[in-house]
């Protein structure tokens, strides 16, 4: 059921205003050439939001766009506190860890010990300066209703982050990443803004990319704000990599691949324990929210086989239907279908990268298919969508990103039946990606003729909120006429609801 009433207005929660609100100490404005001197000029964050956890980070560096942050090659120890967010003097947990120099003085505290639900105000201390200070809430399973966010796709060349501001006073309960944080191409001309420096290939050039991504002011904004699940899609690493393969199958892309990962490590709110030598990183994991949402977060990136036939949408070959041919890779299939097994009944949200409904379009001499999405890997994708309709009883949302347009679609086990709709789709649109872009791409009206479970698009910029209470799901597109310049207001769109 859809309908246009206006939804989920901003509000700022009377927590903030208690608090003595954000502050952004020693920064004062965009890109490099006002870069800070604050021993915290990349702000703080947090991420991965347990019912008694979660964690709290920063880095420090005194020239932010150097690969050792201008940091002496020594631990610095920094002290973190944890405080009751309508409380900020009552201090609930409070630590002290040593940061490594190998790892960027990247500071990862997980946080344990809490309530549910509680609402926290955190930053950290050291060489006698203070962090400015961030907000999060640990998830709250007994609530009757959640929030998310979802976005992805910032390419930092293409715009202005004014999504995440409007992220940052919505305050939902979590932000969903669904990859491409970061681009890792060489700064383009006469785009709105500059990369700096050249394509990402080692450690120095991924550090120096995250560090200008997070002097974004409205990116600081919303990770003081909000609790992030990251994800990561292609272009952290390099564009439609799949697994141990680049585009070009580069025998050095094992070196960049593991470059790629540190940085991410590092920048990121992540919990996660990198394996040696930075060969693998598990990003895959499960949350409990609120309405009975139990959300699965994969990475369908890291395990997969090589795009067969190609990397682009192209005609098929005999390689596409090799049986062998993975998305998730086992360990990540068998993890995500013991984690089915225990749903008793509420919402499965299951947030990856790249599109798993079908998407396939005709014309007089055959298919057209896009070998980088599910469609280029039917079987992993017939047995992904049989897994879920088997566990989830019908109440599943898949979210997807990789698009830079906004799509809804149902999810059925026999595409032309809409009585096997077992679940519905989101693909969220890019916070900047492609640019400001149109209300419909070209290409919407043959693929929405031939692939009539595709139900919504439009093509601007903006992320997506979801709202869940026992009964019902609510996805409310939000988009923006404008990214090419900042301060755009925002337009809610038709919202969709599931029961
Ligand atoms: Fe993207």
């Amino acid at each position: 059921m859809t309908t246009d009433t206006p939804f989920l207005r901003p509000r700022r929660r009377d927590l903030l205003a208690g608090s003595g609100a954000l502050t952004f100490a020693g920064f004062t404005g965009a890109g490099e050439r006002q870069a800070p001197t604050t021993l915290f000029p990349f702000g703080v964050a947090s991420g991965d939001p347990l019912s008694d956890r979660c964690i709290i980070w920063t880095r420090l560096a005194r020239t932010p766009l150097k690969a050792d942050g201008g940091m002496p090659a020594k631990p610095v120890t920094v002290k973190w506190f944890v405080a009751s967010a309508s409380a900020p003097a009552k201090t609930l947990r409070r630590g002290e860890v040593r940061t490594r120099p190998g790892l960027g003085h990247s500071v990862h505290v997980d946080v344990t010990g809490l309530a549910p639900g509680q609402a926290c105000r955190y930053w950290f201390e050291a060489d006698g300066e203070t962090s400015p200070g961030g907000l999060f809430r640990t998830s709250d399973p007994a609530s009757d209703t959640c929030r998310l966010a979802v976005a992805c796709c910032n390419n930092y060349e293409h715009g202005y982050f004014t999504a995440f501001d409007h992220i940052a006073d919505l305050e939902p309960d979590v932000l969903f990443h669904a990859g491409d944080y970061i681009y890792e191409k060489a700064a383009k001309p006469g785009l709105p803004r500059q990369h700096i420096g050249g394509e990402c290939m080692n450690l120095t050039d991924y550090r120096r990319r995250y560090a200008q991504y997070r002097l974004d002011p409205s990116m600081q904004r919303m990770h003081a704000a909000v609790p992030i699940i990251a994800s990561w899609d292609d272009h952290e690493v390099a564009g439609n990599w799949a697994g141990m393969y680049d585009k070009q199958r580069s025998p050095v892309f094992a070196h960049r691949r593991k470059a790629a990962f540190q940085a991410f490590y590092e920048f990121m709110p992540v919990r996660a324990r990198p394996a040696p030598g930075w060969t693998a990183l598990q990003l895959y994991r499960a949350f409990t929210f609120g309405a009975g949402l139990r959300f699965f977060a994969l990475d369908t990136r890291q395990y997969r086989s090589d795009q067969a036939c190609g990397d682009k949408t192209q005609r098929p070959c005999d390689a596409l239907h090799e049986t062998d041919r993975t998305m998730l890779g086992a360990a990540q299939k068998s993890w995500l279908e013991g984690k089915l097994a225990t749903l008793d009944g509420g919402w499965a949200v299951i947030g990856q990268q790249v599109p798993s409904y079908r998407q396939i379009v005709h014309d007089s001499e055959g298919p057209w298919i896009s070998m980088d999405k599910w469609d280029g890997y039917p079987g992993a994708q017939a047995d992904f969508h049989a897994m879920l309709a088997r566990y989830t009883k019908g109440r599943t949302l898949v979210i997807s990103g990789d698009s830079h347009a906004h799509y809804l679609s149902e999810l059925r086990t026999d595409w032309g039946d809409p009585h096997t709709r077992f679940g519905m789709e989101l693909t969220v649109t890019s916070v900047t990606s492609s640019g400001d872009g149109n209300e419909r791409r070209e290409s919407w009206e043959p693929l929405s003729a031939q692939n009539p479970h595709i139900i919504d698009h439009h093509d601007r910029r903006g992320f997506c909120l979801i709202e869940a209470t026992r009964e019902t799901l609510t996805i409310q597109p939000i988009s923006f006429d404008k990214i090419s310049q900042p301060g755009a207001s925002a337009l809610y769109r038709k919202r969709f609801e599931m029961t």
